[in-house]
């Protein structure tokens, strides 16, 4: 089979790498890829990964069987819905359902329709109005602006001042642009916070390992938030029932939801959670991998990935049949984020990355994000650089195995937390 992946960061790389081992994986492009992928995938630099034509005419000279697409926004611009029109085979939900993560305010609707258990919440298109309805809440208060914002589009208010802050910003500043023509209002959850990524073909929900991200940029989760800053799997705070229970109340339903309301979903449904005293809680839905939370999960996987994303992407009730035969690896992964100097504010680029081979044995992988080539040198290029991920037993010697490798590692400015599954552990 012919493989086509579209991004170019650390969770492409993590599909890319396990997608290789597939024997049914004859050839495996990616655009645009990045250093680190290239070990295993023809790199191809010079096409956007929104750019719906011309991924689709390259998918067609190049008889490309299955296209995987790892990012939110080739879902946002129509990629999946044009590949289908053409008949080509894709992994990822079409834009209509991508919505369940580009509108917080669709996807509330839906939750609020299908009974899906979620933080109340109220929708604003008018600052004034958004103002006075802030000033009869309680802080903290939870202010999301309604479209795509990096992950930067959430503010936890701690005074009614910040909140309003939050809405000049939003709103009427447009720090996001039109992300902010509307903001969600939200109730603020206490509890623990769990990742749930699952397969599905529309029909069929197979749950993978629950996870946990970090997305504070410092230790003991203190400092901006980032994109993620490192995560592991399986996450504790999941146990296999409430795991069983968050599929029945939550993925299986908006699922069933997206399909009802006409929208066509295969690919990879992500529920980010907070596990309150009341049981599990949507903070928001992802239409695809996360990262990192991805590199900590498929070196987990056990079964032929290729398999499982082609039954996804069939459009039939194919996954179904696959119910019983996805295994895991019985211990631990964990996936530790060097960033950048500067990151997630402006960054450093440029610095000479040393160390990787050193760090690299049966346990450890480092998958790559934001890295490049520079007179046959591979320099930092993004905010999240590397993603150092090692396996154990348990989650202790994972940890381990994480922070030793970690160790050989060298960039300038290179930061990262020490404190990654520190939750778990205790
Ligand atoms: P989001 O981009 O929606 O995942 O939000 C980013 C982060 O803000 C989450 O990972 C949570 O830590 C926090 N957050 C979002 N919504 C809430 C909420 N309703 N209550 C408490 N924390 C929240
Ligand atoms: N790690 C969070 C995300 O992928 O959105």
């Amino acid at each position: 089979m012919k493989i086509l992946v579209i991004g170019g960061g650390g969770r492409e790389h993590a599909m890319v790498w396990k997608l290789s081992q597939s024997p049914k994986a004859e050839k495996i492009y990616c655009i645009p890829g990045n250093p680190g992928i290239a070990q295993f995938a023809e790199c191809i630099d010079n096409i956007s990964v929104t750019d719906k034509v011309g991924l689709s005419n390259f998918a067609l000279e190049n008889k490309i069987d299955l296209t995987i697409v790892g990012p939110e926004t080739p879902l946002v611009a129509g990629v999946t819905d044009h590949f289908r029109e053409l008949g080509l085979k894709i992994f990822g939900p079409n834009a209509n359902a991508a919505q369940i993560e580009s509108s917080k305010s669709f996807a509330k609707d839906l939750m609020i329709k299908y009974n899906i258990p979620t933080a109340g919440s109220e929708v604003f298109t008018d600052a004034e109005e958004a103002i006075s309805y802030i000033k009869k809440q309680q802080p903290p208060i939870v202010i999301k602006a309604d479209g795509l914002a990096a992950g930067k589009g959430v503010v936890i208010a701690l005074t009614h001042d910040e909140a309003v802050k939050a809405i000049q910003e939003i709103m009427v500043d447009k720090v996001f642009g039109d992300s902010g023509n509307k903001v969600v209002i939200e109730e603020f959850l206490t509890g623990e916070e769990a990742s749930l990524l699952a397969f599905t073909d529309g029909y069929t929900v197979i749950p993978m390992l629950p996870a946990q991200d970090h997305k504070r940029i410092f230790e003991g989760d203190t400092g901006p938030n980032t994109g993620g800053m490192g995560a592991y799997a399986p996450a504790p705070v999941v146990p296999e029932f409430l795991k069983a229970k968050i599929v029945l109340d939550i993925l299986e339903p908006i699922i069933t939801a997206l399909r009802e309301e006409g929208c066509i979903y295969s690919g990879c449904i992500y529920a980010g959670l907070m596990i309150t005293k009341d049981g599990p809680k949507v903070i928001e839905f992802n239409a695809r991998f996360g990262d990192p939370e991805t590199q900590a999960i498929l070196p987990l996987l056990e079964s032929d990935l290729v398999d499982i994303m082609e039954a996804c992407a069939s459009g039939e009730n194919k996954l179904q049949e696959m119910e019983d035969e996805i295994s895991w690896y019985n211990g631990s992964n964990v996936c530790i984020i060097l960033s950048s100097k500067g990151y997630p504010g402006e960054f450093r680029k440029g610095d000479v990355i040393t160390g990787i081979p050193e760090a690299e044995n049966e346990n450890v992988i480092v998958f790559q994000a934001g890295t490049s080539m520079k007179d046959s040198e591979l320099v930092t290029s993004g905010g999240r650089v590397l993603g150092v991920t090692a396996k154990g037993k348990t989650i202790i010697n994972a940890v381990e195995n994480g922070y030793s490798a970690v160790s050989k590692i060298n960039f300038d400015g290179m930061h990262f937390r020490r404190d990654i599954a520190s939750r778990a552990i205790r």
